[in-house]
């Protein structure tokens, strides 16, 4: 029978890799704590419609994109394309937001959908996702800009750019949208097939096309600027100010739109000089919309996501530091088969004391138990003498020096000489 091997889009992390990850995560966890973030834990799969009706039903998301099936019941599944319109579900369920409360919750953890897979692209990936809800005012979005520029600081990422936008709200982006249409349909001939497609039902993505021509006539298009309501421009006028405030350096890119219908006025990406095609490590903005799109009242929100698996990418790129790799830190070896039960008892306790200790389990050699301890700081060694004598010879293994220790003792012996 052929081996089966995962699914294309996915992949393994396996313990050299996943080590980092979990340095990521809790530098972002941290960061995220310091901001006055919770951290929630939401379901992977959600009723498809929260993402049709939150992500939008013209998006490549919700049109290509999504793992969508029928559970045993009949009814529609789909697992979590993104955290965003799974938060605001929580947040009206679980009452989060009511008379006026805010909520500034974070979460991680895999997202899935249905892309072409290359390089930073995957169909499971990994999200650390932001979202501060029930504030409309600019200082949010400066807020949530600031966090996610931050979680990349102190993992020391470098060589990165902030773009910034605002597409407008509910007032003035139809009239935008009607600008664009009427602008594009006299260029129609020489738009890609993908943008074609998207004249009527959603032009304002044909400014974010990566095609040379599409860019082209995208450059000619009516400036979005030109179009906001006077809330928004200031809205937006204040976003810029709070930046500069805190000495964010950002690109004002007005073709920035982002893949998600659920954004109003702020847009924001952070791209990254070292990846290549997928160069955003993360995306976010305002959705004062999101939450009555599902059903709910009207909560504003303001929220950004990174990618874990890019994150790693530019990180391994740029030689960043992930800390210190966790080593075992004590290796009990049986010098005969009569010591195993000893090094079984002392392994136990050590664990029990949070030191990490391991030892045999399969009737290696005492040669072979020593190779294994390579990278241990201590080797507590048991044979005849030590049995006798109710003792363990600890062995230092990074200068080969060695004592005798009772064996009571063995557990204070190595706390006392672990640091
Ligand atoms: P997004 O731009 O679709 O936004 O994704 C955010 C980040 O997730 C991207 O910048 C990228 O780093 C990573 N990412 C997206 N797709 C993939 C993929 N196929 N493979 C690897 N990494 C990927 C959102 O998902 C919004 N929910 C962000 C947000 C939160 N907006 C407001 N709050």
């Amino acid at each position: 029978m052929a081996a089966i091997s995962a699914p294309r889009g996915t992949r393994d992390i396996l313990p050299e890799e996943s080590w980092k990850w979990s340095y990521i995560v809790q530098t972002a966890g941290e960061t995220m704590k310091n901001f006055g973030f919770s951290e929630i834990h939401l379901p992977i799969f959600e009723h498809t419609e929260l993402f049709s009706r939150g992500v939008g039903e013209t998006t490549d998301i919700v049109e290509k994109e999504m793992y969508t099936f029928e559970d045993r019941g009949g009814r529609s599944i789909t697992l979590r394309p993104e955290a965003t319109a799974g938060v605001m579900r929580a947040a009206i369920e679980n009452n989060l937001c009511v008379q006026g409360a805010s909520a500034k919750l974070w979460n991680w953890g895999p997202m899935f959908r249905h892309e072409r897979p290359q390089k930073g692209r995957y169909r499971q990936f990994y999200q650390i996702d932001a979202e501060c809800l029930g504030i409309s005012n600019a200082m949010a979005d400066v807020e949530i800009i600031s966090l996610s520029i931050e979680i990349f600081r102190r993992l020391g990422l470098k060589n990165l750019e902030v773009v910034i936008n605002s597409v407008g709200c509910e007032k003035c982006r139809p009239v935008y949208r009607q600008k664009l249409i009427e602008y594009f349909e006299t260029r129609k001939q020489d738009l890609c097939e993908t943008c074609l497609a998207r004249l009527d039902r959603n032009p304002l993505r044909i400014l974010d096309c990566k095609k040379e021509v599409c860019g082209q006539i995208a450059d000619g298009a009516p400036d979005i600027f030109d179009s906001l309501c006077d809330e928004c421009r200031e809205h937006f006028a204040e976003v810029r100010a709070g930046l500069e405030r805190l000495g964010f350096a950002y690109t004002l890119n007005k073709r920035l739109v982002r893949g998600l219908d659920y954004y109003t006025k702020t847009a924001y990406e952070i791209l990254s000089g070292d990846l290549g095609a997928q160069n955003a490590v993360a995306g976010g903005g305002r959705y004062d919309n999101l939450s009555s799109a599902v059903g709910g009242n009207k909560i504003p929100g303001v929220g950004f996501a990174c990618g874990l698996d890019r994150i790693m990418l530019v990180m391994e790129e740029q030689g960043c530091s992930f800390g210190k790799m966790p080593e075992t830190e004590v290796y009990v070896a049986a010098l005969d088969d009569s010591a195993r039960g000893a090094a079984q008892i002392l392994t136990h306790e050590l664990r029990k004391n949070k030191i990490s200790a391991t030892s045999d389990t399969s009737g290696k050699s005492f040669k072979a138990q020593m190779k294994n301890a390579g990278s241990c700081k201590f080797a507590c060694i048991i044979g005849a003498d030590e049995l006798a004598n109710d003792t363990v010879a600890v062995k230092n293994l990074r200068d080969s020096s060695q004592v005798s220790v009772p064996m009571n003792d063995a557990v204070s012996y190595i706390q006392k000489n672990l640091n």
